[in-house]
């Protein structure tokens, strides 16, 4: 099977970055799918696995953690798919990627693809929704039943992968009021496009920005950009025994600013459950399932802004160069083998 791999971790420029190899497809055992892969997508967390170092690996690294495609083969213990089955998946950080032909995986971390979309918008949208929605609805205890309409949300980034789709999922299923950040004519327009109420920019004070806006404290914080450079506006801004979450890696910050509020600081990483392979990983199954509804009732749309053809060496350094200058708007996604 074609496959995009690496032996080094090199600059994005250098045409060893991904190299195309040929590899042997693999066999499915227990409850592993092994997926012909149609459509990838590329998050920031490819480009800080790749990112350069001295290390050589022997045989091709395989990355890549965003895919949709059609199950063709299934292990003795799979209870929830059978061969032709459309899914999307993003996978698990410590296997071996979705950049390849086919793919194992398991089943437990598997959606049906939604029907009224095709292999490439599907792409877009497994890992960053897979994060908003642990993020809102388990570390941040939003309700998905409109329990708490009309609270506030604070979304740090509001026009990258996942705060286009976390904006959509805050709106149209949390029914909150919306506050997303962006900083461009583009990203401002992406944001308010997918449901945010009101923008603001994270180049400028979050403080004074609220300010200008008439808003002095939000019930819920999803930060998803500069932890540590937005934290201070974030401990003023949050309501008293408010909830702050966080999926972005950070220097050391001052959790004492949280006390007198009361207020709770979550991290949430979408690979935890399949790294440390919790009890309750099928539940990355049920939320993909439920992505898939939504967007089939046309509630919630492909964060996809740009597919690439075909799948390739060449192309995915492209992708890779769009996410490491960090304007990212949308998701890009590479589609089809050549
Ligand atoms: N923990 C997890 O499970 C998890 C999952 C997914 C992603 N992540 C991490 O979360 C981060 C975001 O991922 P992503 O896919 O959304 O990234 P992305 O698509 O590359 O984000 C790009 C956006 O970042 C905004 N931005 C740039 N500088 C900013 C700043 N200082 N403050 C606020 N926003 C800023 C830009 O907005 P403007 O162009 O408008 O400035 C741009 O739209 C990455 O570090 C990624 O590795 C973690």
């Amino acid at each position: 099977m074609k496959a995009i791999g690496l032996f080094k971790y090199l600059p994005i420029e250098d045409e060893q970055s991904f190299v195309d190899v040929t590899l042997d497809q693999p066999v499915p055992k227990g409850r592993d799918l092994l997926v012909k892969v149609h459509a990838i997508s590329v998050n920031p967390v490819d480009t800080k696995v790749r990112a350069p170092n001295n290390e050589v690996e022997t045989e091709p690294r395989i990355l890549g953690w965003d895919a949709a495609g059609e199950v063709t083969a299934i292990g003795n213990e799979v209870e929830h798919y059978a061969i032709g089955d459309r899914v999307f998946y993003a996978g698990d950080l410590t296997r071996s990627g979705s950049n390849a032909e086919y793919q194992l995986v398991d089943e437990q971390i598997v959606g049906h693809m939604p029907k009224t979309i095709g292999y490439a918008e599907a792409a877009a949208l497994p890992l960053t929704s897979i994060t908003a929605w642990e993020a809102l609805f388990e570390r941040l205890q939003i309700s998905k039943t409109g329990a708490d309409e009309g609270k506030s949300i604070l979304i740090i980034s509001g026009a990258g992968g996942v705060g286009s789709i976390a904006i959509q999922l805050a709106k149209k299923v949390a029914k909150l009021h919306v506050i997303a950040t962006a900083s461009r004519p583009a990203s401002i327009n992406w944001a308010k496009a997918r449901g945010a109420d009101k923008i603001i920019n994270h180049r400028n004070s979050l403080d004074d920005e609220l300010k200008k806006i008439g808003i002095s404290q939000v019930d819920y914080i999803l930060c998803l950009n500069s932890t540590e450079k937005h934290w201070a506006a974030m401990a003023n801004a949050i309501v008293p025994q408010g909830r702050i979450a966080s999926i972005v890696e950070t220097e050391p910050v001052d959790l004492s600013l949280l006390q007198s509020k009361s207020a709770t600081f979550v991290w949430e990483l979408m690979f935890t459950r399949s790294m440390y392979q919790t009890p309750d990983m099928i539940e990355q199954q049920h939320l993909l399932n439920e992505i898939a509804m939504l967007v089939d009732r046309g509630e919630i749309i492909s964060t996809m802004n740009e597919v690439i053809r075909p799948i390739s060496a060449s192309n995915l350094r492209i992708a890779h160069r769009l996410i490491e200058q960090g304007d990212m708007i949308g998701k890009v996604v590479l589609a089809d083998w050549a």
